[in-house]
């Protein structure tokens, strides 16, 4: 075994999972100075030649609080980001007639999500640790946890043979699937639900305008929503799109060929279809994987007696449709390291505060997060739903800081927590409510051409 306890005088920290989260946490906390180890099943992304990777950009969109927490860790590197980004300032809708997009502004001031390679993020973090001397085991499966809450050990399968570690402290962020909590469950009282929900994801590709470069605006996120099943498009740096296709299972049962699928594409999404072409569909509906999705929860996060704990998905994951799970396991490592400031150093007191602290802020956002897809999917159509929402925000620039639209809460004020924006939303929501009806009366008195002039007015606000 070996033992990589108290090499300085600075504990050791053992994380498993490189993945996004893993990476920023491992970041974190070396910059404070103690002694890190990241372990994850994955063989070194940068020993695999680059012609045998898959370089096909699928990209995320990173927003506020994800930025708030890299910059928290490194300034250098939240701004080392941000040259790689290509900013969205709404949504785009694309209706069924493949001629029409209207433009939903995300910020009242033009505050945008970014859309960001999840492999350059991935390669950036992990080149940073390499230079911050983190020691990074890769092709290291986690297989088992000892000693949880006295002094923890980890077990890890390699090709030749198991090895184990000890730590100070141990860190699971190897995501929803998680082996880390799975084995912490065994030893103590945990909560855990799992819910998989009624929806599969396939990712498609629009290729750059060999003119244009970009086929589409690339400031937007581009939503063809359906009601029913819906698909999404971010830009990448290249020019090209990274495109997602969200269904019920049944719907993508029901297509029994690719031809049928491209039918459907022609049919639903008429300008998609032209921009992805039908050999691309016929090629992704033989051979990309279809993805499920689904809702973790677990409580609480910590072992009893604060040697242990998870973040990121394996804590959380939620479904994507807030745009919030990476951001949200960025924001995490944030909070576990200011709780370890506060705490003057004792990790163990920092890992216990973290639960209580985290919980209603976490349980918020994998809420919204499933609620977010009705009104992505449908909302956005209805003729209700966007004069609330151009009321919501025409409050939002009168009332600047004393009325917040629920969007700008989650995505552009870090300051504000998840649970917070949902209580405050509420209270928005009754009133608007209510306006909304004595609106409705007013423009019955004032007229109808009042009326239409006024919701002119509101639509090029
Ligand atoms: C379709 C889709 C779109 C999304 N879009 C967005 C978005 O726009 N914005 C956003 O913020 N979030 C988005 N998300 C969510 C985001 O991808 C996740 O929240 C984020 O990747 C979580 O990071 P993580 O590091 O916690 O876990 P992961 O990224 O899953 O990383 C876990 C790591 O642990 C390793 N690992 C697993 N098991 C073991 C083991 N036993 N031993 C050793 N290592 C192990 C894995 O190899 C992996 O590297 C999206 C998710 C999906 C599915
Ligand atoms: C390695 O760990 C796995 C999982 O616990 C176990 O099945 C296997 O027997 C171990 N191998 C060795 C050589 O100990």
């Amino acid at each position: 075994m070996t033992t990589n306890q108290n090499v300085n005088d600075k504990p050791s920290i053992g994380i498993v999972g490189a993945g996004l989260v893993g990476c920023l946490a491992a970041l974190a906390f070396t910059r404070k100075g103690y002694d890190v180890n990241l372990f994850d099943l994955r063989p070194n992304p940068s020993s695999i030649d680059r012609s045998r990777r898959n370089l096909r950009s699928i990209n995320l969109a990173v927003s506020n609080r994800g930025l708030r927490a890299v910059e928290y860790v490194d300034e250098a590197l939240s701004r080392k980001i941000l040259e790689h980004v290509i900013p969205m300032q709404g949504r785009m809708v694309h209706d069924k007639t493949g001629l029409k997009q209207e433009s939903q502004l995300y910020g009242l001031h033009g505050e945008c999500i970014n859309s960001i390679d999840r492999s350059y993020l991935n390669d950036l973090l992990l080149e940073e640790l390499a230079e911050s001397g983190v020691k990074v085991y890769f092709e290291h499966k986690l297989v088992k946890l000892g000693n949880v809450d006295t002094a923890p050990t980890m077990e890890f399968a390699k090709k030749d043979g198991n090895v184990t570690f000890g730590f100070d402290y141990i860190i699971g962020a190897d995501g929803a699937h998680s082996h880390f909590r799975h084995q912490m469950q065994k030893g103590m009282r945990m909560d855990f639900s799992q819910k998989y929900i009624d929806m599969q994801y396939m990712e498609l590709y629009i290729p750059p305008d060999p003119e244009k470069k970009f086929a589409i605006d690339a400031n937007h996120l581009h939503i063809w929503p359906r009601h029913d099943f819906m698909l999404i498009a971010l830009a990448n740096e290249d020019g090209s799109f990274t495109s997602t296709f969200f269904s019920p299972w049944h719907v993508i049962e029901s297509i029994t060929s690719s031809s049928e699928f491209t039918q459907f594409f022609k049919t639903n999404f008429p300008d998609a279809y032209n921009l992805i072409g039908e050999e691309a569909l016929v090629s992704a509906f033989d051979n990309n994987p279809r993805g499920s999705l689904m809702q973790i929860s677990a409580y609480p996060y910590n072992s009893p007696h604060g040697k242990a704990i998870i973040i990121g998905d394996a804590a959380h994951s939620m479904v994507p449709f807030y745009g919030q799970g990476m951001n949200c396991g960025f924001e995490d490592v944030r909070i576990l390291m200011e709780l370890i400031e506060a705490n003057e150093g004792n990790i163990e007191k920092a890992f216990l505060a973290y639960s209580p602290q985290r919980k209603d802020d976490l349980d918020a956002i994998c809420k919204l997060a499933l609620d977010n897809y009705y009104e992505m999917s449908s909302k956005v159509t209805n003729i209700w739903y966007l004069v609330k929402k151009k009321l919501d925000y025409t409050l939002g620039s009168w009332f600047e800081n004393r009325w917040l639209p629920l969007y700008t809460m989650i995505s552009f004020r870090d300051d504000i927590p998840y649970s917070k924006a949902v209580t405050i939303e509420a209270k928005q929501s009754r009133i608007l409510n209510n306006l909304q009806i004595g609106l409705v009366g007013s423009i019955l008195v004032y007229g109808a051409v009042q009326g239409a002039r006024l919701y002119e007015k509101w639509k090029y606000r």
